[in-house]
């Protein structure tokens, strides 16, 4: 995501410098060696050609990757970067279109407009839609997404023709949301309602006949949720005093202050719904991210350093100017002049019956407050659950929830509040490629040697006081005990435990932090109180690299193959990077990452966020450079998605995008032989006055019926889910 209304997270809101290890960049490498060969035997090494580190040696160009422990092997050829960047105003069709490998068909499933359940209204294309015809559509700005499969011909919710597919609506780009875009005199609550109904989540109907996928318009389990939509808030930072809000009567035309204040325990609406989660009892886990940037003031915003909101507000980047998102001015429910306690019921992870089109959606805050990106499940082999997160920011953190208790896979029900006890932790990245959990509980010791309860941030009445304290201020506790700050971390996935694989073995995207190691180090700041993005820390093990544009990708090892470990071993899976690049190398970057692909540079990619294991056991990772073939990106074209062999590191590249956007979110069916992909914001910062200038996708490539969508009326760029299936009608990958 980015755009000026919703801008990168470049913004360091951290004012720490956790855990800087200096540069051991070369420790790391001998180690990674051996990590490296301890997860794949001697023979599979062997038959995969003759793999090293630095790359492939004398392999042939585009033999199939062969199967190795744990991975079922790669059986489709690289395909070129999209390097045919289309200079606006001429949007060439050539260019401004998803690619895929030969054999395999990429059609739009899903679009942003689209109408998904019964009275939904078909997307004119002009922007013209009310915000109670948006309500009814597909969201803006598709994000993260889960297929759930519905009974189907005799299968138990199994199905690989029929299925529930969530989707996260991230943001909005108003310039195509309205035909006037987002103009101060005609800025009205009707574009504050519909913008707020474009986010969110939608649940659509998919139905697979004749061997065609196709949206179930008029299913009685379409449904969206939205900025506006009643939730509950459960788990121990429910009903503290900080979550007590203005409550509000909210129509259609106004948001009116009851004057009452809410008991802490409810909340209007999730926004800002990046990556996602899912539980392996069949519920969708939209996660909140840049939720800071919907608040703004109509007056001054509360960033004092001696006040507690004060506090708050700078640690979360809450201010009065929010992202340039409006809706304050017509609705005083995001208004944080007035409203100061509002902004404590984002930031959170949001679980969703996706079966169930009444049920309430729960805020679950045992999980923590930051900016979630994705939050992937683990049962280990004694049916414990850890859920892991990343704070996507630069120099943020990771995270994991350790479920109280355990999965019941026979009884559902039994799952239900699952999510709201349990201990939540923060990685410790140390030098000597082992880690620590650090957990984040009112005895942890901060580094200042006392408990957590005894630090004036978290100190309260009794521990549920704190606790509830610590889950709402979850970036100063971690903080406080010390955590390891991270090159933004986004998309976590974990590694299915198949075919002779027994590790819970978890990988985190850290997509770039384009200024560590680039300034004197800031000063570390444990009471959560140093004026944001002042964080400017040097290279540590875990992010050797100054000035990482490319991004990299980390993985651990819990101890004893146990989610409950709080010690684990760790390594760094990939540095991305561009083999051929220009750019003038630094000590510890030389910008061509070490990507494993033959012919070597084959499979470059940069800035990698959308992370996902299939059921199979290969990797996806899709990216989210800023800069098609340009600047750091001249040689890596648009944004892609690519495959690798977690034993090997091997890498292809699957899919190229069209032009301005990011590929974010993908999903299967069951069977492994339907993949959903999502395109987010293709044609990025064009303005109302001409939506097309730097993209017509998705109508541009595909404009009949037959090749997806019904009647792609042309206007203006969409967001879109993909389907895409294997020719031969085998499994996606191979
Ligand atoms: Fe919305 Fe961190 O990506
Ligand atoms: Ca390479
Ligand atoms: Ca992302
Ligand atoms: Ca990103």
């Amino acid at each position: 995501m980015k755009g000026l209304s919703h801008p990168t997270n470049d913004v360091s809101l951290n004012p720490s410098s956790n855990s800087s290890i200096r540069d051991v960049i070369d420790g790391v490498d001998s180690s990674r060696r051996q990590f490296i060969q301890g997860s794949v035997s001697a023979a599979a090494l062997a038959s995969a050609g003759g793999l090293t580190l630095g790359g492939l040696v004398g392999t042939v160009q585009a033999a199939p990757v062969p199967p190795s422990p744990g991975f079922p092997g790669m059986g489709f050829e690289s395909i070129p970067v999209s390097l045919d960047i289309d200079p606006s105003p001429s949007v060439s069709a050539v260019a401004d279109a998803v690619k895929v490998p030969a054999g395999y068909t990429a059609k739009v499933f899903v679009a942003w407009g689209d109408p998904i359940m019964p009275g939904g209204a078909p997307f004119t294309g002009k922007a013209t839609e009310t915000a109670a015809d948006q309500l009814k559509q597909f969201g803006m700005h598709n994000d993260g997404m889960h297929f759930f499969p519905l009974d189907g011909e005799g299968e138990a919710r199994n199905s690989s023709k029929r299925g529930l597919l969530c989707v996260n609506n991230e943001y909005t780009h108003e310039e195509l949301l309205f035909p006037d875009g987002q103009v101060g005199a005609g800025y009205t609550i009707a574009k504050t309602r519909k913008s707020q109904a474009a986010h969110g989540v939608s649940i659509v109907e998919a139905r697979r006949k004749g061997g065609k996928w196709s949206v179930a318009k008029n299913s009685s389990l379409g449904r969206r949720i939205t900025a506006n939509t009643f939730m509950w808030v459960s788990g121990p930072a429910a009903g503290h005093a900080l979550m007590q809000t203005r409550e509000f009567v909210i129509t259609d035309v106004v948001s009116t202050p009851t004057g009452n204040t809410s008991n802490g325990r409810v909340a209007n609406g999730t926004v800002n719904n990046c990556a996602n989660g899912y539980t392996p009892w069949g519920t969708y886990l939209t996660c909140e991210e840049n939720w800071n940037g919907n608040f703004g003031g109509t007056a001054a915003v509360d960033t004092s350093t001696a006040t507690e909101i004060g506090k708050l507000n700078r640690r979360y980047g809450v201010s009065a100017a929010g992202f340039g998102c409006r809706w304050h001015t017509t609705d005083p429910r995001w208004d944080v002049s007035t409203n100061p306690n509002e902004p404590h019921l984002f930031g959170w992870v949001v679980e969703i019956d996706p079966y169930d089109p009444k049920s309430v959606p729960v805020k679950r805050t045992a999980l923590g407050r930051f900016k979630h990106e994705s939050a992937q499940y683990v049962v280990d082999k004694d049916d414990h659950v850890a859920l892991y997160m990343g704070d996507d920011e630069r120099n943020e953190y990771i995270y994991k929830f350790v479920c109280k208790g355990k999965f019941n896979k026979g009884r559902r029900a039994a799952n239900r509040n699952l999510l709201d006890e349990g201990t939540l932790y923060v990685a410790r990245f140390d030098a000597d490629l082992t880690g620590v959990w650090l957990p984040l509980t009112p005895e942890s010791l901060g580094l200042d040697g006392k408990a957590l309860r005894e630090n004036p941030n978290f100190s309260g009445a009794n521990d549920a006081d704190v606790l509830a304290k610590i889950l709402i201020k979850t970036r100063m506790a971690a903080d406080a005990v010390g955590a390891t700050m991270m090159d933004r971390p986004e998309w976590t996935g974990a590694r299915p435990r198949i075919n002779g694989f027994k590790e819970v073995e978890v990988y985190c995207t850290l997509t770039n932090n384009n200024r560590r190691g680039s300034a004197v180090a800031s000063a570390n700041a444990t009471d959560g109180s140093t004026a944001a993005g002042s964080a400017r820390p040097p290279v540590d093990a875990a992010n050797p690299r100054e000035d990482n544009v490319h991004g990299h990708i980390i993985r651990w090892r819990e101890a004893r193959q146990s989610v409950l470990s709080t010690a684990f071993t760790w390594d760094l899976f990939v540095q991305a990077g561009d083999s051929a690049t220009a750019k003038v190398a630094k000590p510890t970057n030389n910008y061509q990452g070490n990507i494993v692909d033959a012919p070597n540079g084959s499979a470059d990619y940069g800035a990698p966020d959308g992370l996902w294991f299939d059921d199979f056991g290969r990797l996806w990772v899709q990216t989210d450079q800023v800069g098609d073939g340009s600047g750091d990106f001249v040689n890596l074209g648009s944004n892609a998605m690519v495959c690798a062999d977690p034993n090997t590191g091997e890498t292809r590249r699957f899919l190229t995008s069209p032009n301005r956007c990011e590929v974010t979110g993908m999903t299967m069916t069951p069977n492994g032989r339907t993949m959903f992909v999502g395109i987010q914001h293709p044609g990025e910062d064009a303005l109302a006055a001409d939506p097309t200038q730097y993209s017509n996708w998705p109508q541009g490539q595909f404009a009949t019926e037959s090749d997806g969508i019904t009647a792609l009326p042309p206007g203006r760029p969409r967001s879109s889910v993909l389907v895409i299936t294997k020719d031969d009608g085998g499994i996606i990958g191979t």
